[in-house]
């Protein structure tokens, strides 16, 4: 548990929009809360972040990011304790990863203790925006973006790094129907896979759209070589249990490192289920539904924290995936999860960020 103050410079908007904000209905990313928090870097260096309302801003039609791509970012969450106070989760393992994106895509880094405070800052400012329904969370955008006004093909020397935050409902989870995607790549190893960079996502909308178009919910992305062994899914990464053991692909430059991905397997060891990360094959996938091995699968990320697969369909049959009921792996792991962030039960790994305020 760590505890900070903050002295970063706070603009308070004139008049909060929280009014106009439907807490019973929080479509995901829809609303965004009232501050933001904005740095420059600039003449080599990040300039003082300060927290200002949420606003446009005004860009040149020439900024290097619109045209080559240079933009990353980051989603993470906060949350009510049952105590009252404010827990802001693993900001430290986002960090690092944050700095990953920004190493991968030529960008300036931000010092663990830049990043900690700003979220800090922000999360405390908003802090009427952390929703109080059960499983409910303040979700936070931090995003890093070549600001630089040129057309020439080169790293920008001007960035912007943004923070801002959305009030969301807890995943209502509909279980996926998902296409092994054969013919289109997410990236490829040596690729930006491992990083949170725009175009990541935005290379994914096509073979997702086509997915859509034939019935599926997402695709099931493989490797660029052979597309035989199993990636991600979707825009999470996926787990299975295989005879009561948690199985997930192990890491590669062509995977993100999930943050949730690195709790989930942290907490099934302390539940005592054994893990393993390493290739998980299309025909093992294939082998082990046909057989019954396979008992469970499921997305995870931050944003939906476990996504349940109903069916995968592989060779142009359709695998069912039994209902997690509550005595599921991800149902138990969920929970565990959720006291954990709530206080509930004990943080022995050191994950929660807390934000003082009883
Ligand atoms: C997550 O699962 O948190 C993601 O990264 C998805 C996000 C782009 C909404």
């Amino acid at each position: 548990m760590t505890t900070i103050t903050t002295t970063i410079p706070v603009q308070r908007v004139a008049k909060s929009r929280i009014q106009e904000t439907d807490f019973n209905n929080l479509e995901f990313g829809k609303y965004i809360a009232d501050h933001m928090l904005v740095s420059d870097f600039k003449d080599g260096k990040w300039h003082e972040p300060t927290i200002v309302p949420f606003a446009d801003i005004s860009v040149s039609p020439a900024m290097l990011s619109l045209h080559y791509g240079q933009s990353i970012f980051e989603g993470m969450k906060a949350f009510w304790m049952a105590d009252g106070n404010i827990n802001i989760f693993r900001p430290h393992k986002h960090s690092a990863r944050l700095n990953r994106s920004l190493d991968r895509m030529c960008m300036p880094i931000i010092t663990e203790e830049m990043f900690i405070q700003s979220l800090h800052a922000l999360v405390e400012t908003d802090k009427e925006w952390i929703p109080k329904s059960e499983g409910s969370s303040l979700y936070i955008r931090p995003l890093v973006f070549a600001f630089e006004a040129r057309l020439g093909v080169k790293v920008a020397d001007h960035f912007k790094f943004i923070i801002m935050n959305s009030p969301v409902a807890a995943y209502q989870p509909k279980p996926y129907r998902l296409k092994v995607e054969t013919k289109f790549t997410r990236t490829a190893e040596g690729g930006t896979g491992f990083a949170k960079c725009a175009g990541n996502y935005g290379g994914a909308f096509y073979p997702t759209q086509i997915a859509r178009e034939e019935g599926f919910d997402q695709v099931l992305w493989t490797d660029h070589k052979e597309h035989k062994y199993i990636d991600e899914v979707g825009m999470m990464n996926v787990m299975f249990v295989i005879n009561g053991k948690l199985v997930t692909p192990q890491l590669t430059s062509a995977i993100l490192e999930g943050v949730t991905r690195d709790t989930i397997l942290t907490l099934a060891k302390d539940m005592g289920v054994q893990i393993e990360e390493r290739r998980v094959s299309v025909e093992e996938i294939e082998k082990g539904l046909k057989s019954g091995e396979i008992t469970e699968a499921f997305g995870a990320g931050t944003a939906a924290v476990v996504a349940p697969i109903a069916v995968i369909h592989i060779n142009g049959y359709d695998h069912q995936i039994p209902v997690a009921g509550a005595d599921s792996f991800q149902s138990k792991v969920k929970a565990k999860l959720h006291n954990i962030r709530m206080g509930l039960e004990p943080d022995i790994h050191g994950w929660n960020h807390i934000i003082r305020v009883k």
